[in-house]
């Protein structure tokens, strides 16, 4: 998955959704500020769904805020030290007086626990990512008792769906699966988002419907192993590809996309959906992290690099279209110039349509915690780029490939002053797309082919065909 840092739950219009009478937070005003992945995004877009829904008001600086939510990433140590910068920074400006609360969200809450109350001393609630459906009842509570709340000790809620507030637009994220039952010793996520489970069939189509009459046209599957989706029969009777299958199948939803997928969840069912559903966008995020399997191993990834192999042959037999994206770490305990060597091959190999590559940062909680024996940091340094380096012009290369040929993009913005716009290709490309003044204008969720021009790392440029 992606990071990312933003704050526009808190800064986009807000959609109607409804209000409990009577509600104390009535008027009030929140901020969100967001770190991490698209779950966290997704998080995010909840509680302000929640906030909202029981009369709050978004605003867009935390300084004119009742209720500030800093909603927390830990996958990395940087990200814990974003956030405790911005949390340094929000505690200097935050409005002061009887019920403004400054709560701390999200994954390094549930990391730290009460601990976050000694690094930021004027936090006045903390919650980790499975206790969303309990944010209100943890804000009454901190505002009552006028002393800090720590939610990570409360009991965990069923999954039910809090209603989001999304940005207005054309795509929409959409959880299905929450959690992972892995035991990768890098990863912090077992401990901060706790064991797999999955949202009901019925819930999840319901929930695309409802997207789709409010203007939606492509929706995000979000999940930390969602090709997990309903291994432990808690979905009412679905597996993932038959989920994939009925989502495709709603009028007015032209592309459903989804992430992350695990190697060892992967299925023929899935490569089968995936070629013979249209609307099932031909885009696999399937990390790999190493292409040494001595590493692998290590990681405890439970796959050797031969069973990922094959997982892309049948990809690539089957889906001959499709972008296959990765992630990849560098530097994990122990790793020698060899074992890297056989990271580059695999990229040399498999030639991703995009990686996102990371120099390991050992997490307490994990169990490769204390293991050591990482490289130098500059050695790790030295490998990062070089491996980024060949991602990028393997991008290039890829991009440049498509410069002559057609491409349909769902449009996601309109300029109409430079007659542009703006939106992705099936594998997940950004285009810009020139519309001639003859043609007319297109708007946010309409399909348009493009003949692409020019090739940039970033994305590609063309101008769209006329309709036929
Ligand atoms: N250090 C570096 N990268 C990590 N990732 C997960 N944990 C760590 C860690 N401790 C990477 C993996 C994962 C992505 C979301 O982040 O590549 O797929
Ligand atoms: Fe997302 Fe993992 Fe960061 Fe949590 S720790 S926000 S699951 S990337």
């Amino acid at each position: 998955m992606s990071d990312t840092t933003s704050s526009r739950a808190e800064s986009s219009p807000t959609r109607d959704l409804p209000k409990s009478p009577g509600s104390a937070f009535e008027g009030r005003t929140f901020y969100i500020k967001t770190f991490g992945c698209q779950m966290n995004v997704h998080d995010s877009e909840r509680m302000a769904g929640l906030l909202s829904a029981e009369g709050g008001q978004p605003v867009s600086e935390p300084q004119t805020a009742d209720i500030i939510l800093v909603n927390t990433c830990t996958i990395r140590d940087k990200a814990d030290q974003k956030a405790l910068s911005d949390l340094g920074r929000i505690r200097q400006v935050r409005k002061d007086g009887p019920g403004t609360i400054l709560a701390v969200t999200g994954c390094m809450a549930q990391r730290e626990g009460e601990e976050i109350f000694r690094l930021v001393p004027d936090v006045d609630l903390i919650l980790g990512p499975s206790q969303i459906r309990n944010l209100i009842p943890l804000l009454d509570t901190a505002a009552e008792k006028n002393s800090r709340v720590d939610g990570t000790l409360w009991p965990v809620p069923e999954m039910t769906t809090p209603p989001a507030l999304r940005p207005p637009g054309v795509s929409a994220f959409l959880t299905v699966q929450e959690g992972c039952d892995k035991a990768c010793a890098y990863c912090v996520v077992p401990a901060t988002r706790g064991a797999e489970r999955s949202r009901p069939v019925g819930d999840i189509l319901q929930e695309a419907e409802d997207l789709v009459s409010m203007g939606y046209r492509e929706i995000t599957l979000l999940g930390q192993n969602v090709n997990g989706y309903g291994k432990k029969g808690d979905t009412a009777g679905a597996s993932f590809p038959e989920l994939l299958q009925r989502l495709s199948e709603i009028p007015g939803l032209l592309r459903v996309r989804f992430t992350t997928s695990h190697p060892m969840d992967m299925s023929d069912a899935l490569i089968e959906v995936m070629a013979t559903a249209p609307r099932v966008m031909p885009h696999l995020h399937l990390p790999v992290q190493s292409g040494s399997d001595r590493m692998l191993e290590k990681m405890q990834r439970g796959y050797d690099l031969k069973t990922y192999r094959r997982w892309v042959e049948k990809l690539r037999e089957k889906v001959p279209a499709a972008a296959l994206t990765t992630d990849l770490i560098v530097g994990f305990c122990s790793e020698t110039e060899d074992d890297f060597q056989q990271t580059l091959s695999a990229v040399e190999e498999f030639r991703f349509d995009g990686a996102f590559a990371f120099i390991y940062s050992p997490r307490p909680s994990t169990p490769a915690h204390g293991w050591g024996e990482t490289p130098p940091r500059e050695v790790s340094v030295e490998r990062l780029e070089r491996l980024q380096k060949r991602v990028e012009q393997q991008s290039m290369e890829r991009n440049q490939s498509l410069v002559g040929t057609e491409i349909e993009i769902l449009t996601e913005k309109w300029d109409p002053e430079t007659r542009t716009a703006f939106g992705r290709t099936p594998q997940f490309l950004t285009v810009r797309a020139i519309v001639s003044p003859d043609q007319s204008d297109p708007v946010p969720g309409d399909l348009l082919t493009v003949h692409i021009s020019q090739a940039a790392r970033a994305g590609l440029k063309g101008n769209a065909s006329p309709h036929a």
